[in-house]
C-alpha cells in the first residue's frame, strides 16, 4: 500500500492485524520487507505497520535525509492513517529514528522497542567508515556494498547455515537505491547523541537484540536498558544484528509478551 503525505512524499507500507498500533521502523540498508515475519507473527496481537523510509523500497527517493526528517515522515504517516499513538519498534537505524521521534513527537509513542540499536552518536572512526562506504557505493554500487556489509549483519551461524535468509538480506541490500543508501549514511553520521534522552523515557520500553550482534553487541543493549527507567532487556541466543529475521519466533515471543504488558497498563 502507499500513503501520500502532505509533503507530497509517498511511503510504501504493509499492514496486518488490528488493535494496538505497532510501527516497525527498518534499519540500513534494508527496507520494510525485513519485517515479513513480524507482519505474519504479530498481527494477532497488534495492528502492525511496516513502512519503507524515504529513499528506499516503494517510497519516494527524495531528501532531505536526516533522523529528524525520517521521524517527521513517520509522524505524518501515522496522521495519514488516523493513528494518534503507536508502539514504536526501531531496528538499528530505526532505533536512531525512534529516538528522534521521542525528541520531536513524544506524544505519539505508546511504548518503545529498541532492537539491535544504540543511543550514542557516531565516533570519528565510525564517521570515517561511513565516508568509505559512501565512496564504495559511488564507485562500485550496491552489490559491492552488500558484499561488504553482509558478514557483520548476521550471526556467523546464520551466514553458514541459512543460505536462503542470507540471500534475502543480500537482495534487500542491493535493491536499495544508492541515493537513499548514501542519504541515510550521511544522516547517521550527523545524528545527535541520544544518551541524555534515555533517563527521560517515560513509556514502557523493551530493549532486544541478538547475542551475536557484532554491530550493537549485548553489552551496548544492556547498558542502554540500564539507563531507561521502565525497561527490560532480552538477548536472543544465536541472533545477529538482524535478530527479527534470524530469530523470528523468539523475537515475536518477547514482543508479544511486551505488548501484553502494555495492554494491562
Ligand atoms: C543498521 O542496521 O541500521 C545499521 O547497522 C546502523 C548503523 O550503521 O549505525
Amino acid at each position: 500500500m502507499i500513503a501520500l503525505l502532505p509533503s507530497g512524499l509517498e511511503l510504501g507500507y504493509d499492514e496486518a492485524g488490528s488493535g494496538l498500533p505497532l510501527l516497525l521502523v527498518h534499519g540500513w540498508p534494508y527496507n520494510r520487507t525485513m519485517w515479513a515475519s513480524q507482519l505474519g507473527g504479530l498481527a494477532t496481537y497488534a495492528r502492525v505497520l511496516a513502512p519503507d523510509l524515504r529513499g528506499v523500497g516503494q517510497s519516494t527517493v527524495r531528501g532531505p535525509y536526516t533522523m529528524d526528517q525520517y521521524a517527521d515522515d513517520l509522524a505524518a504517516f501515522l496522521d495519514s492513517l488516523g493513528i494518534a499513538r503507536a508502539v514504536v519498534c526501531g531496528l538499528s537505524m530505526g532505533g536512531y529514528i525512534a529516538f528522534a521521534m521521542l525528541r520531536r513527537h513524544r506524544d505519539r509513542i505508546r511504548g518503545l522497542i529498541l532492537a539491535d540499536t544504540r543511543a550514542s552518536a557516531d565516533t570519528d572512526e565510525a564517521r570515517a567508515k561511513r565516508a568509505r562506504l559512501i565512496a564504495l557505493i559511488e564507485q562500485e554500487g550496491m552489490t559491492a556494498l552488500a558484499a561488504r556489509q553482509l558478514g557483520a549483519s548476521v550471526a556467523r551461524a546464520t551466514l553458514e547455515r541459512q543460505a536462503p535468509l542470507v540471500d534475502t538480506v543480500r537482495r534487500m541490500m542491493t535493491s536499495v537505491p544508492p541515493e537513499g543508501a548514501i542519504g541515510a549514511l550521511r544522516a547517521m553520521a550527523e545524528r545527535t547523541d541520544s544518551t541524555p534522552l534515555l533517563g527521560t523515557i517515560d513509556v514502557p520500553t523493551l530493549v532486544v537484540g541478538g547475542a551475536e550482534d557484532a554491530i550493537t553487541p549485548p553489552d551496548v543493549l544492556r547498558g542502554m536498558a540500564a539507563a531507561i527507567p521502565n525497561s527490560r532487556v532480552e538477548i536472543l541466543e544465536h541472533g545477529g544484528h538482524l535478530s527479527p529475521l534470524e530469530r523470528p519466533a523468539a523475537f515475536n515471543h518477547v514482543v508479544t509478551e511486551f505488548l501484553g504488558t502494555l495492554l494491562l497498563d
